[in-house]
């Protein structure tokens, strides 16, 4: 007996090590944590038990029946953040380069199949070379195993993928298809084709960090959410951002209590809005002074900037947030905007997340590139997502709310439950000085002024909208988070059900 505890112990131990301390010490040095401290760092202290410690490898060729590693490159389990389950999975760079076999890829798939019986999300902690080259299509065929419950999992548990290390070739599409990807700068990159392939077939010169590396992905591309300095950041973050999300779509909102009184005013709102409607001014002040404690946790915020979305808390239950921030292309919708609004809004609607939706757009984006680049399907994409949208929807309009962007927004038209707008908007076709130009074309300077003070007197306010019904109230600012959290509470029970299909058409 004693001989067979102590052999459990030393299988134990010598799957902890992974690949052997040279290259444990090989992935320090690169400033990068190892597979199991990445779980030790993410999970609950003591509640991560380990799956498939002592699956290995079934490849024959290149010599690998010689070199087998047990866990063959990647730790799988569940566990807990901040109490509630989680399954992971955290590839082991240690081993093989953390590339992806065919037993690799079925216990990454194994804690999926639990995660999605049990209803609990999915992280991924993606460090790897690829596809087992000794392997050949049975790695190609592991990684379509992963890619197919990357699709059957989206809607129904969360998945969120952090990119701490290579992830490149076919392999960049499993975090793709997941809802969430946070990446370490200078230390993990994310491309098709890397940049070798790139010289050879384009010319082009570009460093890795440059073609795929964080700050890319989380400014220009918007395949990343978020860049974090390091992997500690990185995983320490996620366990703040996991506590937003519910288990899966069967699960209620996590809820905490809330010290923050949901009737708070914030007097200094009554003068958020510049008296010039030119001027710009931070959106991300509203959102957090109506948010629990100001806390925001903002996704994509150095992409598309000019639509802020992320998750705040009201009475200490989740809300997505999205609005639009004048400071950034006056607030307009533009292509990438669209695009970044819309796949937020389909997260919440699939896990039942109500939206807050706070206004201030001036219409979308003119220009060649904008309308060359197809502005009119991705624009739609918003217009779909908020349309689809079953989840209580409550909207402020701060400011401007001209044209198709008006209904974009979260407007009544779109099923918004609760509208609401303050006494600063201004919702119409378009600009005053826009509209009177053209109505008035060929008129002198003079005219035109005249004829803007007038435009604006009467369509340069909320009361045309609430006189229709499309605002449900002109309300103060310093009573919005009031508002909003009242507005929430009413709208708990919601129901609302879209007509039966197998799936909608999106204008991907
Ligand atoms: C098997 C691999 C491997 C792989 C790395 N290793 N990638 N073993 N299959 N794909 C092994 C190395 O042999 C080495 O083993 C150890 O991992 C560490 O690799 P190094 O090269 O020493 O590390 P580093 O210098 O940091 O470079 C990392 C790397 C490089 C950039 C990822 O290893 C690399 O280019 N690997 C190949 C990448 C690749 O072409 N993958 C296939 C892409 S196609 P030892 O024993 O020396 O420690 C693909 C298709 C997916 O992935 C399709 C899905 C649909």
């Amino acid at each position: 007996m004693a001989t067979t505890i102590e052999e459990l112990e030393a299988r134990r131990q010598a799957a902890r090590m992974g690949g052997g301390q040279k290259r444990i010490d090989a992935q320090h040095a690169k400033g990068r944590l190892t597979a199991r401290e990445r779980v030790s760092v993410l999970m609950d202290p003591d509640s991560f038990e380990e799956y498939d410690m002592f699956v290995e490898h079934n490849c024959a060729d290149f010599g690998m029946d010689e070199q087998r590693i047990p866990g063959d490159g990647v730790v799988t389990g569940s566990g807990t953040i901040n109490g509630r389950l989680v399954y992971i999975f955290a590839q082991d760079f240690t081993v093989f380069g953390g590339s992806l076999s065919e037993r690799h890829a079925q216990k990454i798939c194994k804690v999926m199949d639990m995660a999605l019986k049990v209803g609990a999300p999915v992280i991924g902690l993606n460090d790897s070379g690829g596809a087992r080259i000794q392997e050949g299509v049975a790695s190609l065929g592991g990684y379509a195993e992963v890619f197919q419950r990357n699709v059957l999992a989206s809607g129904v548990v969360p998945q969120i993928s952090l990119i701490m290390g290579p992830c490149a070739g076919g392999a960049v599409y499993s975090p793709a298809m997941t809802d969430f990807i946070f990446m370490v700068k200078d230390s993990s990159y994310m491309f098709v084709t890397g940049p070798e392939v790139v010289k050879t077939v384009t010319n082009e010169v570009v460093t890795q960090e440059e073609l795929g590396g964080a700050v890319t992905h989380t400014t220009k591309s918007g395949v990343a959410d978020v860049a974090f300095e390091n992997d500690i950041d990185a995983l320490m973050a996620t366990r703040q951002f996991f506590d937003f999300l519910p288990l899966s779509n069967r699960h209620d909102l996590p809820e905490r209590p809330c010290h923050d009184p949901w009737d708070r005013h914030e007097d200094s709102l009554d003068t958020l809005v510049p008296p010039s409607a030119a001027t710009p001014y931070d959106m991300h002040e509203l959102i957090r002074k109506v948010a629990d404690d100001g806390d925001f946790f903002e996704l994509q915020p150095a992409h598309a900037a000019n639509i802020i979305i992320g998750f705040a808390r009201i009475e200490g239950r989740t809300v997505g947030v999205v609005a639009n921030q004048p400071m950034v292309l006056a607030g307009c919708l533009d292509i990438a905007s669209s695009k970044k609004g819309a796949r937020f809004v389909r997260f919440c609607d699939a896990f039942d997340i109500p939206i807050v939706t706070f206004v201030d757009v001036p219409g979308f984006l003119p220009g060649v590139a904008q309308e060359h680049g197809g502005i009119i399907k991705n624009g739609a994409k918003l217009l779909f997502a908020y349309a689809e949208a079953t989840v209580p929807k409550i909207t402020v309009i701060t400011r401007k709310a001209y044209g198709g962007a008006y209904d974009v927004m979260a407007s009544k038209h779109l099923r918004g439950d609760l509208n609401y707008a303050w006494p600063t908007a201004e919702i119409a076709v378009m600009g005053a000085k826009g509209a009177v130009e053209i109505i008035f074309r060929g008129k002198t300077a003079k005219e035109i002024a005249e004829h803007t003070a007038e435009y604006e007197e009467r369509f340069a306010n909320p009361f045309v909208a609430a006189s229709k019904g499309f605002i449900d109230d002109v309300i103060m600012p310093h009573s919005t988070r009031r508002r909003v959290a009242q507005g929430l509470r009413r709208l708990r029970d919601k129901e609302l059900e879209n007509p039966w299909k197998k799936h909608d058409n999106i204008p991907l």
